[in-house]
């Protein structure tokens, strides 16, 4: 039987840590504050806003909600991050995505002050992971490291494959396994062979967005494999990109969904606003 790494479980240790932490700066004089911003009703975004906000009352930072009409223009959106930017009492901030389509998404994240880019989605965030420079790191790959620490799967010199090379998932993995020393390949959709390629992992990470689409026959005997994949059926039954079944009987540790990788996303935001504490350099200051 493999290892089945529980997210929720991690997630909520990796929690109450931080409330720890969080209350250790409160007794400095250091209160950390997150602006969350979502822009129209899509209902999936409801629902992830309000889990940001109550994990954010739970581990003890403040939080300013900002739920705008689906008819805000693009300019009043950035003026409004421009001004979240100059806020000193403003440690992080997050703008929901995906915005209405007559806002250039792009243009919000690039105008987010990088040093309050709690998803690590702003180029420079991107640009900082890729040579090792303290800054934001998008969630979800920043999650799975979490959980395979957590888990004390060795990652030093291991085959990792990523299937999926998206730049909120595939790419800031394939950077963050490199730091953990790693052999890194990514894979995507014009990739020869993929079954082969695949089975050479160590660990494989499978983020590409289709149901049940990573068999047994892509999967080394013993392999750590990690699913990012989420989709539901008409009975609201949740799925991930693999197989789970008949995976798991090959693997030597393998994350559910739900209940894998899912959980972390929000657990790492809250790590982001914490870290903010010492991308921004506060200690000392307040
Ligand atoms: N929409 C779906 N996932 C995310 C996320 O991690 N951050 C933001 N800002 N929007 C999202």
């Amino acid at each position: 039987m493999p290892t089945i790494i529980d997210g929720k479980k991690i997630s909520q240790e990796l929690k109450d840590d931080l409330k720890v932490k969080v209350a250790q700066y409160k007794e400095q004089g250091i209160e950390i504050c997150l602006a969350v911003i979502q822009v129209g009703e899509d209902k999936a975004s409801s629902v992830y806003v309000r889990n940001k906000k109550r994990a954010c009352e739970y581990i003890g930072v403040k939080s300013l909600s900002y739920e705008l009409p689906e008819t805000t223009t693009e300019k009043e959106l950035l003026d409004l991050v421009k001004e979240l930017n100059e806020r000193d009492d403003v440690n992080g901030i997050l703008v929901q995505l995906p915005l209405p389509k007559h806002i250039d998404e792009d243009k919000v994240i690039e105008t987010i002050d990088p040093k309050k880019d709690v998803d690590g989605f702003h180029p420079m965030s991107v640009g900082a992971l890729s040579i090792g420079k303290k800054g934001f790191i998008s969630c979800t790959p920043y999650g799975i490291i979490e959980l395979l620490e957590r888990t004390g799967v060795e990652m030093d010199g291991k085959e990792c494959v990523i299937v999926g090379r998206s730049n909120i998932v595939g790419k800031p993995m394939a950077m963050l396994m490199l730091r953990q020393n790693a052999t890194v390949t990514v894979t995507h959709s014009h990739t020869k062979n993929l079954k082969e390629v695949c089975k050479r992992a160590d660990i494989l990470i499978v983020a590409i967005g289709k149901k049940e689409f990573i068999t047994a026959d892509y999967v080394k005997e013993g392999a750590v494999v990690i699913d990012v994949g989420i989709h539901r059926d008409d009975n609201n039954k949740l799925y991930g990109d693999v197989k789970y079944d008949e995976v798991a009987a090959h693997a030597s540790a393998i994350t559910p969904v739900p209940g894998g990788v899912g959980p972390m996303t929000i657990a790492m935001l809250m790590k982001n606003c914490v870290n903010a504490v010492e991308i921004q350099d506060l200690k000392g200051n307040k």
